[in-house]
């Protein structure tokens, strides 16, 4: 598919160009999953054109840069993980002229913008596939075993349920990670790696700031590709290195692109950044991928699996930050994202451990990520329908939400705290479109329905019924936001942790002191300073403050 360009002019720029410390060191950067987020044509989808117009919205709440899921042609049976054509838009999405346009206003309003990249597997529809000679050479076929080759050539499992192989009618079998309809690619092909860098320079000539790196563990597989020999492989994922992933050998790769990034953003006086998906087993595993020659960001996945529990943050982000700084790289910290279950549900339904984990994430020195309406305190859809239902691992029996990683299954998490509280563990419930205004579905959403329905209750959550609230969780992160740019040093300078009674946090930032009550009730310590900004309403009575259960507040010392 050819997609033309009608903008005249040459590509925009991103803002405040020029190689400086980085900013991405401590941005905060706001996913859009873009068929959830604005709906600009009534077809109940959200697309380009609609997040466009919601652009001045994100500006207004006061992050970095926004990043956006797939758009790309796809045959959708993974949300757009499974792409056709990497150089063109979905029609259900918009054009290429949508895109351009929307990076060349976000630009105009000093946002940056990241896409994602998905490199370890393309649709089946993707003309490689479709071209059996190519495809032979391009993605990893393999005979089966057994006497006529009936059996998978290995025992590995689908992230989504069932045989990670699938047999063609030629005899042999492909491997496919997640879907049948995801077929990986063979990365021990040259014409691989020179396809996905002449992606990259696509879309860096339009104009974007980086790429979210999917499964960027995912793409070398163990030489031979051996058996697990083990029956329940989905545990196993991020808390091991497999055959599949976490390979030494995909460091190879990031280094090449990282290469090519900072090529491309010297000769144009910009930063572009890569940001790595990868599920590793350990915090030092996961700094790998950001070394000084690697990816710039790594989501921080196990402090999205932390427990509430004061001992246990504390450990995570310790251990994070000594490993991150080991190799001079920013923490990038996440708690909610398209694949996992959002947090106001899975920190034990309560918004105010939601607010409270949300205010600590901000104090912490690195990056974040906020995922499209955990700043309206959405809680999970647990009521989804069968027939509504559009996550292939619902489909295929696989584990929950299992295309992320560990810890997002309900049955198998270690505590049943972190990960508790989806429906099913599917991945549907937290991809229900954005409510925008109005008293009834589709809240403002777009011109039609939506994709999946959102629930009758939802009008006081709205954006528009909490903008100007003060008690709102809209109005908590606009105003965390607007602190973090107001304190220098917040974003990405020293932290150090301070006496505090059990159960609580405290510690010490450039310009304030951060305490969070992980305890249902509240508690009192001596007043360390004067509140800046709390999740909950903090006391301070004859110099002892009382602490909110499930709080946090940041103090001016
Ligand atoms: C991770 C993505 O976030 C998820 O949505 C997708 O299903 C898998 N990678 C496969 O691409």
């Amino acid at each position: 598919m050819t997609q033309e360009l009608t903008s005249p002019s040459p590509a925009p720029q991103a803002p405040g160009t020029g190689r400086g410390p980085g900013w991405w060191r401590d941005a905060v950067i706001y996913q859009v999953y873009v068929r959830s987020f604005a709906d600009s044509d009534g077809d109940g989808i959200g697309d380009l054109r609609g997040a466009r117009e919601r652009l001045p919205y994100l500006k207004d709440l006061g992050v970095d840069a926004v990043w956006l899921t797939p758009f790309y042609a796809s045959p959708q049976a993974d949300g757009g993980y499974d792409v056709a054509d990497y150089r063109a838009v979905d029609p259900l999405f918009g054009t290429l002229q949508d895109a351009d346009d929307l990076i060349r206003t976000a630009h105009d309003l000093g946002l940056r913008v990241i896409v994602d990249i998905v490199p370890n597997h393309t649709s089946d529809r993707h003309p490689w596939f479709q071209d059996p000679e190519l495809a032979r050479q391009r993605y990893l076929f393999r005979p089966g075993k057994g006497e006529s080759g009936e059996l998978p050539p290995n025992d590995w499992e689908s992230v989504f349920g069932g045989p990670a192989w699938t047999r063609t009618d030629r005899g042999d079998w492909y491997l496919h990670l997640f879907a049948p309809e995801q077929p990986d690619l063979n990365w021990d092909n040259p014409e691989v790696h020179t396809e996905f860098e002449a992606i990259m320079r696509f879309w860096l000539d339009l104009g974007v700031d980086g790429f979210r790196v999917d499964v960027a563990h995912g793409m070398i597989k163990a030489p031979g590709l051996p058996d697990i020999g083990h029956g329940a492989q989905a545990q196993l994922i991020g808390a091991q290195v497999l055959p599949f992933f976490d390979q030494d050998g995909v460091h190879a790769i990031h280094r090449a692109w990282r290469r090519l990034l900072d090529g491309y953003g010297d000769a144009l006086g910009r930063q572009v950044i890569g940001v790595a998906e990868a599920w590793a087993p350990t915090a030092e595993r996961l700094a790998l991928y950001v070394r000084p020659d690697e990816l710039h960001q790594a989501f921080n996945f196990q402090f999205l699996n932390a427990p509430w529990q004061a001992d246990a943050l504390r450990s995570v982000i310790d251990a994070s930050l000594a490993a991150t700084a080991s190799v001079g790289a920013p923490t990038t910290w996440v708690l909610s994202n398209h694949d996992v279950v959002r947090h106001t549900t899975r920190l034990g339904g309560s918004l105010a451990r939601a607010r409270a984990a949300t205010l600590l994430m901000l104090a912490l020195p690195g990056s974040a990520y906020l995922y499209q309406g955990e700043e309206l305190g959405l809680p999970e859809v647990t009521d989804l329908p069968d027939e509504v239902r559009q996550d292939p691992a619902f489909f295929r029996g696989g584990r929950a939400t299992g295309a992320a990683g560990p810890g997002t299954d309900t049955e198998s998490a270690p505590d049943g705290v972190a990960t508790a509280g989806g429906q099913d563990g599917f991945r549907d419930g937290c991809r229900v479109p954005l409510p925008w205004s109005g008293e009834l579905p589709p809240y403002g959403f777009g011109p039609g329905g939506s994709w999946l329905p959102q629930p009758a209750d939802w009008s006081g959550l709205t954006v528009a019924a909490q903008t100007g609230d003060p008690a709102s969780t809209l109005e908590l992160y606009r105003a965390a936001l607007e602190l973090r740019r107001r304190l220098p040093g917040l974003g990405d300078g020293a932290m150090s942790w301070a006496p505090a009674p059990d159960g609580v946090l405290a510690f010490t930032r450039p310009g304030l002191l951060c305490t969070v009550n992980t305890l249902g009730h509240d508690v009192g310590l001596p007043a360390p300073g004067t509140p800046l900004l709390s999740s909950a309403p903090v006391t301070v009575d004859d110099a002892t403050a009382q602490l909110p259960g499930d709080s946090c507040t940041w103090w001016a010392i």
